[in-house]
């Protein structure tokens, strides 16, 4: 049986307030401070500012043992502080800590022992310097420990009450002991280490994950030149088990909130330190490149984009999330609006009008795909499992598909009358386009 306690959480965001969910979830009483005032009265009114599965539910069901604020005074009695602000990389690649540090401007001051939880993605280090500005500022009632957060958009919940491990790193034993206890409830391998180490291992998984999938991007692109299929081949690597099936889909590149931010912080950490970490820089740099290979793939057998429309199916960084951070969709229009490409956009959550101007985001797919010479599957939705329908084939000027997340059968999309061309896989041949005016005439038109 969990023995309840008070904690604070510094910033309603996403990682806030999933953690803060998910605590009050394990019977423990939660105040969740932010600084913007919208966002705290919108909490209270009982509205959620993004899109993340089960946790209004969550948040709704334990509404009892949250308390959303603006005035940080009001931590003053809790147990734990949990940090949960954002870490956005600055110019430099490395990460901007100033929320942090604003957390720790805000902190409470008060008697009693508080440990403060550092579930922010930082730089390995930053616990050495928050532990130095808190003794700077007399806390020494407070305590610091690190215990990162692995939760994935879309699956938050299930990922905070599921976890593979959960990572607790401090000096103190009795102070890793406590955080330890807070999770109690959840039954999961507990790694104790000291607070850089803890610090790393966060860095490391998302630096690990986004390697495998530049990795697999890569093999995909030369299945492509040698006429070997992507799916088969990460199949039969994944079953080995000391390599494993996960993050080796291949596709137009990974994105999202996380990824990108932690691989620059985790290569300009080891530049700050002297040490080149090459591998992520070649990481990165696929990355960026998977992107776009969707453009040649376009023009393979469209000839120039040019006054041709381009249907662009899903825009968030990934299925089950509005989240267009770092979303491949954002660059593959850009590239697409910059070559002189009509583009039609279609997602079922996300919403990109302010980011894409001059595209035109669409309601359904069939209004993205209508007229269209090409639909772009960029976002695997469950949406467009279908998108090789008879329907859809009569809608489209061209009934070309890119498939960015070899999200469909290429032989039935052939079959179904489409040329098809996905990620490592084997493009139909272009004269299986029905005849049609030859690109350039049509560009003319
Ligand atoms: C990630 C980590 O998974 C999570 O542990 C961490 O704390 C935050 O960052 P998230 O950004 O929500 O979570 O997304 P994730 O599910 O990891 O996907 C990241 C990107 O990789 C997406 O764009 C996804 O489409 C892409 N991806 C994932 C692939 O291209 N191939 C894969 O096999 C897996």
């Amino acid at each position: 049986m969990t023995e309840s306690q008070t904690m604070g959480v510094f910033g309603a965001g996403w990682v806030g307030l999933v953690t803060g969910g998910c605590f009050a979830e394990l019977g423990h009483h939660v105040i969740v401070r932010d600084v913007v005032p919208d966002r705290i009265a919108a909490l209270q009114a009982g509205r959620l500012p993004f899109h993340e599965p089960d946790l209004p539910e969550v948040l709704a069901r334990n509404h009892e043992r949250i308390r959303y604020t603006l005035d940080a005074g009001e931590l003053v009695d809790a147990d734990a502080l949990f940090v949960c602000v954002q870490t956005p990389p600055t110019y430099s690649g490395d990460a901007d800590l100033s929320f942090v540090w604003s957390a720790l401007d805000d902190l409470p001051r008060g008697e009693r022992r508080q440990i403060l939880v550092m579930k922010s993605t930082v730089p390995v280090g930053t616990g050495e310097k928050v532990r130095a500005a808190l003794e700077a500022r007399g806390l020494t009632n407070v305590g610091y420990v690190s215990n990162p957060e692995f939760l994935a958009e879309g699956t938050a919940v299930r990922d905070f009450m599921n976890p593979d491990r959960i990572v607790i790193g401090a000096a103190d034993p009795q102070d890793a002991a406590f955080v330890e206890a807070l999770y109690s409830g959840i039954e999961t391998p507990i790694v104790q280490t000291d607070v850089a180490s803890a610090e790393m291992i966060k860095l490391a998984a998302n630096a690990f994950l986004s390697t495998r999938i530049s990795f697999i991007n890569e093999i995909a692109n030369v299945c492509e030149l040698v006429g070997a299929d992507v799916e088969s081949v990460a199949q039969g690597v994944g079953l080995d088990h000391r390599l494993g099936p996960h993050f080796f889909r291949a596709g137009v590149g990974w994105g999202g909130s996380c990824f990108g931010k932690d691989v620059s912080a985790l290569k300009q950490l080891a530049g700050n330190s002297g040490y080149h970490f090459q591998l992520l820089a070649a990481v990165i740099e696929v990355n960026e490149l998977q992107k776009r290979r969707v453009i040649a793939k376009l023009e393979k057998h469209l000839g120039k984009l040019r006054g041709k429309t381009i249907a662009v199916l899903g825009l968030a960084f990934k299925p089950n999330t509005d989240d267009l951070r770092d979303a491949p969709s954002l660059v593959i229009s850009s590239r697409l609006l910059a070559e002189g490409a009509a583009v039609r956009t279609w997602d079922p959550v996300a919403d990109a009008r302010e980011r894409l101007r001059g595209a035109t985001q669409c309601d359904t797919v069939l209004d993205a795909v209508r007229d269209a010479d090409a639909a772009v599957i960029v976002t695997e939705w469950d949406e467009l499992r279908g998108l090789a329908s008879e329907e859809v084939r009569a809608a489209m000027a061209r009934p070309l598909i890119i498939d960015g997340r070899n999200l469909l059968d290429p032989g039935a999309a052939r079959r179904a009358g489409f040329a098809y061309e996905g990620v490592g896989r084997q493009s139909s041949a272009f004269e299986t386009l029905p005849e049609t005016a030859e690109p350039e005439e049509r560009v003319s038109s």
